[in-house]
């Protein structure tokens, strides 16, 4: 692999799970159009979240990511979008004020469109048909037509990633995100459960301490860090196609960003140490990330440190970690012992969605909500066995009252997940599930802090 770069230069290279467009005119005319469009981000943004990930890489803060598995063009509306964005800053509350941890906020939201398939067909009923790749690609249907690759999905897929960003700067910085509006954050089904009392009860204590400090001269309309938050947008950096047009050098600095999200990521199965999304993503400055799957080996996670931090600059990597709930205690202990040992600055992040995923009786993709439970007690574990900081979560949710995963709060069983199943991919947590989770990691945290400071001090006093 070569020092030079260039933002074309993964072309040269071997590429895995990219769609092959019938009518290249076509697929040049939407990468045009894409790169004469406005970026979606700016490049100091991308700066800032690299600078709030170099704290949870030093252990100071913790990162919540998280949103769909895959965003699609026939659930693009505004109440799915505000509702998502209401769950994470649920979750984001009761993890800041239930462990005192500052909480880096990024959505999988605004371009989490394409997605990586095991197999490069489907058959149904002994009909064999392309698989679908995400609504950027093709469509769901199981028709011929609906599966051949369509670059107008590109153009498509921006606006909509776009008009996505938009709702979401003006709920974070609107005063949606105000937290005087803590309890209508909460969601009218996830109110019925267990969760939702929960979350009423920590919701009434943040009142209380917002009229304390009324009281004291200090309030909202004075103190931006109450009436807004940062959030951040993330996505899984595969289809090159797209992220090529929208990467452009910065004015301010002269390097390069990816200005299609704040955070990219490389996939399990896209993570080849001379393929081209390494390459790709090798040279521009976004933060970026990439998962550790069960068949990571220790020296090719060293060698993708090596290629995609060389500085080793906190913040600039986040490790994802998707080992399944059982593969946790054997795996990933070698990868954080191996970047300890080197002293490599990473953010550990777990994603407890991905290695559980399973075949219901009733013919459903799903995920048993206790697995991922396990898998996130069971990272936590690891991290404190080694004296590492769990750094974050990277989960698939919706604020939609979905029966997808089983289990939790509302005991949702197999007979049950036909209900409301929308995924385009893979199943997501609903907003119940999604709290729950958001308990147990505060926990979690709690405990990560008594074990470092012996049960003294605040969180950030942890460093
Ligand atoms: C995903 O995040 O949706 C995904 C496909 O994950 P992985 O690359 O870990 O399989
Ligand atoms: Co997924």
């Amino acid at each position: 692999m070569s020092a030079q770069w260039s933002p074309g230069g993964w072309r040269e290279l071997p590429i895995r799970q990219l769609p092959t467009y019938e009518n290249e005119q076509d697929l040049a005319a939407a990468e045009r159009t894409l790169a004469e469009a406005p970026p979606l981000v700016f490049a100091g943004e991308a700066r800032r979240l690299k600078e709030q990930l170099g704290q949870v890489a030093e252990g100071r803060a913790f990162l919540l990511q998280g949103g769909d598995c895959a965003e699609s063009f026939a659930e693009f509306h505004p109440n799915n979008i505000r509702d998502t964005f209401k769950v994470l800053l649920q979750m984001a509350i009761v993890l800041t004020f239930g462990a005192a941890c500052p909480v880096v906020k990024v959505g999988r939201m605004a371009g989490q469109f394409a997605k990586p398939r095991s197999a490069p067909t489907e058959t149904q009923d002994g009909v064999e048909l392309p698989s679908y790749r995400g609504d950027i690609i093709n469509a769901i249907d199981f028709e011929e037509a609906a599966r051949v690759p369509d670059p107008g999905r590109l153009v498509r897929a921006y606006y909509q990633a776009a008009a996505t960003l938009n709702l979401l700067r003006a709920f974070a910085q609107g005063g949606f995100a105000n937290l005087e509006k803590v309890h209508q954050w909460n969601l009218e089904f996830a109110f019925d459960g267990a969760q939702g009392a929960r979350y009423e009860e920590l919701a009434g204590r943040i009142d209380e301490c917002l009229n304390f400090m009324r009281a004291c001269g200090l309030s909202p309309d004075k103190i931006p860090q109450l009436r807004e938050t940062d959030f951040y947008t993330s996505h899984e950096a595969l289809l090159l196609h797209y992220e090529e047009p929208l990467t452009r050098v910065d004015s301010l600095t002269g390097e390069w960003y990816d200005c299609s999200a704040h955070l990219l990521w490389i996939g399990d199965r896209t993570r080849q140490i001379d393929g081209a999304h390494v390459e790709f993503l090798r040279g521009v400055q976004n933060p970026i990330g990439f998962k550790c799957g069960p068949s990571l080996e220790v020296d090719d996670m060293l060698r993708l440190i090596e290629t995609l931090n060389p500085e080793n600059l906190p913040g600039r990597l986040t490790l994802i970690s998707r080992m399944g709930a059982d593969g946790v205690e054997t795996g990933l202990p070698p990868l954080v012992r191996a970047v300890k040992r080197e002293g490599l600055k990473v953010v550990w992040s777990c994603d407890p969605m991905h290695g559980n995923t399973i075949k219901s009786s009733t013919g459903y993709k799903t995920r048993p909500f206790d697995r991922i439970l396990a898998e996130v007690r069971n990272f936590f574990a690891v991290h404190r066995a080694e004296g590492t900081h769990a750094g974050g979560v990277h989960i698939e949710m919706t604020g939609q009252d979905v029966t997808e995963c089983i289990g939790g709060a509302q005991a949702i069983d197999e007979t049950r997940l036909g209900d409301r199943y929308h995924t385009h991919c893979d199943p997501r947590l609903n907003a119940s599930q999604a709290l729950e989770l958001a308990f147990l990691i505060a926990e979690q945290l709690k405990d990560e802090r008594v074990a470092r400071n012996g049960g003294i001090g605040r969180f950030a006093a942890a460093s």
